[in-house]
């Protein structure tokens, strides 16, 4: 079965989620940046379909929300996953309710929240100044959960009876 993992990220870390769960599967596995592979795709190609990315002020991008409504029919006939990055770990099912149309939640065979990562180095001069504030100091933030991206790896490969 050929899978497809599309991302959006903006400083790499969903990306890196991506990557890595390009790794853990078998099969012929293709990774799509939701800026600028994913209108190349054909997802009828594709038996199984992952999708994520980050939260960002309260949102994902808003490449990946338009990408999951306009194909929210095709995407229902699919095994799906879907993912968010993120360092806020309250209301996770919240979180997904609030960036992930509901239909597709609940067709999902994986739904993990990767947490994430804030490396004050990776930021430019507006972001640093604003994360400084809002975080109360400089110190990076590293919320990483591989544990998570693993287990979304196995439920993935989970083959239902
Ligand atoms: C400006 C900024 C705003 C953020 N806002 C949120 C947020 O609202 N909720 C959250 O859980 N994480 C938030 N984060 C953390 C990101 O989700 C985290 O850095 C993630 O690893 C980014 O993934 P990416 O590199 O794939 O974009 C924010 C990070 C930055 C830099």
């Amino acid at each position: 079965m050929r899978t497809l993992i599309v991302y959006a990220s903006k400083s790499g870390y969903a990306k890196e989620c991506a990557q890595r769960i390009a790794q853990g599967l078998e099969g012929d596995v293709e990774i799509a940046d939701i800026k600028k592979d994913t209108a190349r795709k054909n997802l009828a190609d594709y038996g199984m379909i992952l999708a994520g990315g980050s939260v960002r002020a309260g949102h994902v991008s808003g490449s990946l929300r338009k990408f999951l409504e306009a194909n929210k029919e095709v995407l229902l006939q699919k095994r799906l996953g879907l993912f968010l990055c993120g360092t806020d770990p309250d209301n996770l099912e919240t979180q997904f309710e609030t960036h992930y149309p509901k239909e597709l939640l609940d067709s999902a065979i994986a739904k993990e929240w990767f947490g994430g990562k804030i490396v004050f180095a990776e930021q430019n001069a507006i972001m640093r100044f604003m994360l400084k504030r809002i975080l109360k100091g400089e110190q990076d933030v590293h919320v990483e959960k591989p544990e998570a991206v693993q287990a979304f790896i196995t439920a993935c490969s989970t083959v239902s009876e």
